[in-house]
């Protein structure tokens, strides 16, 4: 049993044949599906997809990349979305100093509303990071025990990990740490403590080695799972009964097929 916890199959890369997707999914064992959105449109898609479907949960946020759209407006509706009883995390939120399509400035504000808001509702938050660990750290430090939440895709090394450890926050890691280069995410996925790995596809992007550079879908998640189960020395079924009770420990929610 495994659960797949940040895709967006909300998208419409899925329009064309989104029921035989999630059909995969549940054949390959991945029987729930944390789908996120990034900015108004894609977070009530994803609200959309969790009321038609039992296994979907939805998060609600604005990236990084359209920071430069959040303003009073965007966080009311946030704060309405939030209220949805399918909706278990804020974001995807966070700094993305790789491609700056905010300016840095303006990023920072909208990163630190949302988690005003994650404080407000009591919601963990869904991190989104690119090159900037630096920053993002000492934001989190300064609210530290008041916001948890998940590192997705975490791209760093040993030492940011455990700065996100010290933070009390969970370590997502997705389709990269397949990659035959990814030395240091494998070092992560060797180190990282049971009790705080998730795992996630980040569909439809990052697909894992068996299909890189093709579309991504949550049942690819299996295939992320049975590597850090070979880099940990474990079964697979442990990563999947360790990273489902994660899963419903970080965001409450029970996922356990029948209850
Ligand atoms: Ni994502």
């Amino acid at each position: 049993m495994l659960v797949d916890s940040h895709a967006h199959i909300q998208l419409d890369a899925f329009a064309a044949d989104r029921e035989e997707v999630l059909e995969n999914a549940q054949e390959d064992g991945v029987h729930s599906i944390l789908t996120i959105g990034f900015d108004v449109e894609t977070s009530r898609g994803a609200i959309k997809l969790a009321e038609q479907y039992e296994q979907i949960f939805a998060a609600v946020g604005m990236h990084p990349h359209d920071a430069k759209v959040f303003n009073d407006e965007t966080s009311k509706i946030f704060l309405s979305l939030a209220d949805h009883p399918k909706v278990i995390a804020l974001g995807e939120m966070g700094l993305d100093y790789y491609r700056d399509r905010s300016p840095r400035s303006i990023q920072k504000i909208a990163f630190e509303q949302q988690l005003d808001l994650a404080e407000d509702k009591n919601l963990p938050v869904v991190i989104h990071n690119r090159e900037a660990y630096h920053d993002i750290i000492p934001i989190l430090q300064a609210r530290r025990g008041r916001i948890r939440g998940v590192m997705h895709c975490f791209s760093g090394v040993v030492e940011t990990m455990r700065q996100s450890l010290d933070l009390e926050f969970y370590i997502g890691l997705g389709g990269p740490v397949t990659y035959r280069k990814s030395h240091e995410l494998q070092e992560v996925a060797r180190e990282v403590p049971a009790d705080r790995l998730l795992v996630e596809t980040d569909c439809p992007w990052l697909a894992p080695q068996f299909r890189r550079g093709k579309r991504n879908e949550p049942a690819y998640v299996r295939a992320i799972a049975a590597r850090i189960a070979e880099l940990r020395g474990v079964t697979l079924e442990d990563i999947g009964a360790t990273t489902t009770r994660n899963f419903e420990t970080l965001f409450g929610r029970s996922v356990q097929a029948g209850t």
